[in-house]
């Protein structure tokens, strides 16, 4: 029998969650991951409720140590979790009743879910950046390395993917590593911003009991507590910056599985296509498939997807707390397992990937892109840039004329006179040439190399302090004072 979706809810559920709507009204499947952070927001505001004196120290020790076995039930995998009691928030409240009794009535004194759903999110906020930082991390170390391997490896270096000029295969995996630095410089400081506890807020308007919001916010780490009640619950901007942030992680893995992709296919021939890469296929026997690149390519959508459903969620709202709120927790949850997915498996891909260096050395040894040092050439002989470009580019037509055998090096003239002047077809001499900052020269590139191991050890050490308080939030849960 098909159960009648509608019917009133039975059981234990306090009136609020009574009605024939409950069921469309329960967000149970994506807030139960926030039972820790609602479990530590309930025991840090206990606590606080005892220091102003609306609780004896014997009612918080009976409530701190009812959430607590709430903790061991949710890590163990005993809960109860009921859906017809809609959200954590009541599924945690109920089952305090049934281990404590009454005096677990006290522990929604002064509170809202509205404040308390926000204080969830901004905790899981902050272990959720914790553990996409800690793939970054992760992944720059994988490219740091590579880099430093395939630090004077030449390779064509592509605009428009159309061969332009010749750069090294550690200069174009550290361009990675940059792109996914700008992404932890951004998590960061979206978790900084976040760092506001919205706790004692209540509904909207605050409460007529005196509760000490700064006492909460410093017992779960937070620098500081909301300025504005009516701000406080409604405020969605650090998801958003959460997504948004994700989003751009997926942008930017999806360019580096793009280019796994294309330097894996036979045309270009540049990555052995290992094992590492992905499967076989199951019908053609020789297909060995760069599936995790393309995986990774794929799933961006789903990022670019949240974050796009997030803001559509908040546009027009009124405030404080609307109950089209409760949707901002599904695109968040799906962008944060997206990017942590994607990241995860390209760390061991960029550790193997196998680079074909004597095809990507024979690659930029192609004569046309040695055309613009020859350009340069000229610029050093006094002729002006725009002029030099004209006859290298007569030369490189010229050169290009022969129909069979080996291209001849390029070899152009001064206006001036004077004997031709031809580059050898040298890769590692082109590169060597390159001596401007930031370039892939050899000079340049160990101090980029350098740059960019001690900026990875400034991002470990964030890691490290957002680590801690993260583990903070664990230990009041698990352990911590009463
Ligand atoms: N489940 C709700 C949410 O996720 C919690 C807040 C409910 N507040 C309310 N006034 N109904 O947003």
């Amino acid at each position: 029998m098909v159960p009648d979706s509608a019917a009133p809810v039975a059981g234990p559920a306090p009136s609020y969650v009574r009605g024939p709507a409950a069921p469309f009204l329960g967000s149970l499947p994506v807030d139960r991951p926030m039972a820790v952070y609602d479990l530590a927001g309930s025991i840090a505001h206990v606590q606080m409720l005892g220091t102003v004196g609306l609780l004896t120290s014997a009612e918080v020790g009976t409530l701190v140590g009812g959430l607590r076995t709430i903790g061991r039930e949710v890590a163990n995998g005993a809960f109860p979790w009921r859906p017809e009691l809609e959200d954590v928030h009541t599924n945690v409240e109920v089952r305090l009743t049934e281990l404590v009794g009454p005096v677990a009535g006290k522990l929604h004194t002064g509170r809202s879910r509205n404040d308390q759903v926000a204080l969830d999110e901004r905790l899981y906020l902050r272990d959720a950046v914790r553990r996409i930082a800690g793939r970054l991390v992760d992944l720059e170390e994988a490219l740091l390395a590579r880099a430093q391997e395939e630090a004077g490896t030449p390779m064509p270096g592509y605009t428009h993917l159309q061969r332009a000029q010749p750069v090294t295969v550690g200069h174009h995996l550290l361009a990675h590593f940059w792109r996914f630095d700008r992404d932890l410089d951004r998590l960061f400081a979206t978790a900084g911003r976040a760092d506001v506890s919205p706790l004692g807020a209540g509904a909207l308007a605050g409460s007529t009991l005196p509760l000490d919001p700064e006492e909460t916010a410093r017992r779960l780490a937070f620098p500081a507590a909301f300025e504005n009640s009516l701000d406080a619950v409604s405020d969605r901007d650090p998801l958003v910056e959460l997504v948004f942030d994700l989003a751009l992680v997926a942008v930017h893995a999806s360019g580096l599985g793009e280019e796994v992709v294309l330097f894996a296919s036979r045309e270009f021939s540049f990555l052995e296509r290992s094992g590492a890469l992905g499967s076989g296929s199951s019908l053609m026997p020789h297909k060995r498939n760069p599936d995790v690149a393309e995986l990774v390519r794929g799933r961006t959508g789903r990022a670019v997807g949240a974050l796009v459903a997030l803001l559509t969620v908040l546009k027009g709202l009124p405030l404080a707390y609307d109950r089209d709120l409760q949707e901002d927790k599904a695109p968040v949850l799906e962008a944060v397992a997206t990017v942590d997915g994607s990241i995860a498996a390209l760390v061991p891909l960029v550790r193997a990937l196998a680079f074909d260096r004597a095809r990507l050395e024979a690659a930029a040894a192609d004569p046309e892109m040695l055309a613009t040092d020859l350009a340069e050439g000229l610029v050093a002989h006094g002729v002006p840039f725009r002029e030099a470009h004209e006859l290298v580019r007569a030369a490189v037509v010229a050169a290009a004329a022969p129909p069979a055998g080996s291209p001849p090096p390029l070899r152009v003239t001064a206006p001036s006179g004077g004997p031709p002047i031809e580059l050898p077809l040298d890769a590692r001499a082109a590169v060597g040439r390159r001596v401007s900052p930031g370039g892939p020269g050899p000079k340049a590139l160990a101090v980029q190399l350098g740059r960019a191991r001690h900026r990875l050890n400034g991002r470990q050490a964030s890691l490290s302090s957002l680590a801690a308080k993260v583990e903070q939030i664990e230990e009041l849960v698990n352990e911590g004072p009463t």
